[in-house]
């Protein structure tokens, strides 16, 4: 017998049948960017192969609930993880018969669990090193800096020229000091899309005994088969001798769901440090090489029948096919006035700025999304302009020939309207602001002044972000961060439901 007058307030709202609760998260779904499609420069990364998505999902629900906790009581988690990591050894240079036969590996969740445990590994690998270091270029992934900041390790900053976007491998040298447990590059960075020296800055890592790691969560997975298809990608694998460790998503170009990247050390000994063991309590004994403990199979299990099902030649041909959807979108920038590329592309990001006299970006990233274009508005950082990324996937190819004409409109309307000019008490109040003078009431005000909702954060977003970026763009990156922790805060409240 339930006795109601103990329910109280905290009932949840009865059990509805499959049917609805299921239309509920599609009801939700139908608010989000478009996952598939190729008009999302972001976020998603769809090959557009019919049957795909099915595949992924079936395979998912066969090991959604086996634990990755124990290898030992799901060999089949194990086989799998041991194929991934063998298959993303293969495509980075790794692997009998190669000159890294010993690498070694662990499945994460992501590219940020990845670097975090590039960064745990190195720090533990040196227990004598009192306060670590790690010397990474500004253009590295911001899970750098997450890293550094989970792990009280201190990051060596070294800036990447205007001009290249890449560090200065003298630069990096001069940056290692004894304390220095980790030197960083990508290949290619995120924001960019291009390929860090990598050879020249594993030398300099060697010469001081430090670890090298290179990034190539965002492309790993593209660069070798973009070399295979012809393209001049520079080494940046485990053929690079003082390479130490690698990251690579397989959530981003192998074209897996999402929840899974893969971590290499080119040696067992270099992994050792990743493990996290404990025996001293009453229950099981904890063996973790990675951050999670229960690990769902689901995103294992989707991420190995998707490799198997594409393959070799699956990849070799997405390749082709993306390399061509880069090529075309470059060539749209190109050929539209007040647009100039950051850079000549060289992976799959397609990333520009504006000319003298051009558009104003964050507007013309406002006119694009009108038109159904989402792309990534980057901000002014350390004199290098903002700018618009494009993650370029495969889905994108055929809906080329369509953007180059809606870019051009949408520039020539961002040109005709104008920069969006912050009222004079926003601009003032940025000017001044310092994040330690936040408070909540500010905090209201400016949400408010930009448009967020009522600035409860309850409202809906606005469709037009130019305000909120050309605020952000005038702030400097201390002040950036607090704003959005703050904004974001306001969005992240619980829905207590319709008696809440
Ligand atoms: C180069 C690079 N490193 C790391 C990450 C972080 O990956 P994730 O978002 O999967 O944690 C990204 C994500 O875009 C990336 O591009």
């Amino acid at each position: 017998m339930i006795d109601e007058s103990r329910v109280g307030a905290w009932a949840l709202p009865p059990g509805v049948s499959a049917e609805v609760a299921l239309s509920e998260v599609r009801q939700l779904r139908a608010g989000d960017r478009p996952t598939h499609g190729g008009r999302l420069f972001a976020y998603v990364y769809d090959p557009a192969v019919p049957g795909l998505d099915e595949l992924a999902a079936a395979a998912h629900r066969e090991s959604a609930h086996v634990n990755g906790l124990d290898p030992t009581a799901f060999p089949s988690l194990l086989a799998m993880e041991n194929a991934l990591v063998g298959a993303a050894g293969r495509v980075l240079g790794a692997g009998p018969g190669t000159t890294a036969p010993d690498v070694v590996g662990s499945v994460t969740s992501g590219g940020t669990e990845s670097l975090i445990l590039a960064v745990k590994t190195a720090r533990d690998a040196h227990p004598e090193i009192a306060a670590p270091r790690i010397v990474v270029p500004s253009s590295a992934h911001a899970a750098f800096a997450k890293a550094a900041h989970y792990l009280r390790v201190a990051m060596d900053v070294v800036p990447v020229s205007p001009d290249t976007l890449r560090p200065d491998p003298a630069a990096v040298a001069a940056a290692i000091r004894p304390e220095t447990v980790l030197v960083a590059c990508s290949a290619p960075s995120y924001a960019h899309g291009v390929v860090d020296p990598v050879e020249e800055i594993a030398a300099v890592a060697a010469d001081a005994g430090v670890r090298c790691h290179v990034d190539a969560c965002f492309g790993g997975w593209t660069l070798p088969y973009l070399r295979r298809l012809g393209e001049p990608v520079p080494a940046f694998d485990f053929a690079v001798p003082g390479v130490t460790s690698i990251s690579v998503d397989l959530h981003k170009y192998a074209y897996a769901p999402k929840g899974v990247s893969v971590l290499l050390h080119r040696d067992p000994a270099r992994r050792a440090p990743q493990y996290f063991a404990y025996a001293d309590w009453p229950g099981y004994t904890m063996i973790n090489p990675v951050i999670a403990s229960t690990r769902s199979g689901g995103p294992i299990a989707a991420a190995y029948a998707t490799l198997r099902h594409l393959g070799d030649d699956g990849y070799l041909r997405l390749a082709a096919v993306t390399r061509d959807a880069v090529a075309g979108l470059a060539d749209a920038v190109r050929g539209v006035d007040g647009l100039r590329l950051m850079a000549e592309p060289e992976s799959t990001v397609v990333c520009f700025t504006a000319t003298e006299g051009g558009p104003d970006l964050f507007v013309l990233v406002d006119e694009l999304t009108a038109r159904g274009w989402h792309t990534q508005p980057q901000l002014s950082y350390a004199g290098l302009p903002a700018s618009v990324h494009l993650t370029v996937t495969a889905a994108v190819a055929p809906r080329v020939a369509e953007f180059g004409p809606a870019l051009e409109d949408a520039v020539a309307v961002a040109r005709s309207t104008g920069p969006v000019r912050l009222p004079a008490e926003l601009a003032s109040l940025v000017g001044a602001l310092t994040p330690e003078a936040l408070t909540p009431e500010l905090v209201m005000g400016l949400a408010a002044g930009l448009g967020l909702g009522d600035g409860s954060g309850t409202g809906p977003l606005p469709e037009r972000m130019a305000l909120v970026n050309t605020l952000l763009d005038a702030a400097p990156p201390s002040l950036r961060e607090r704003l959005l922790v703050e904004f974001v805060g306001l969005l992240q409240r619980p829905a207590w439901g319709s008696d809440g």
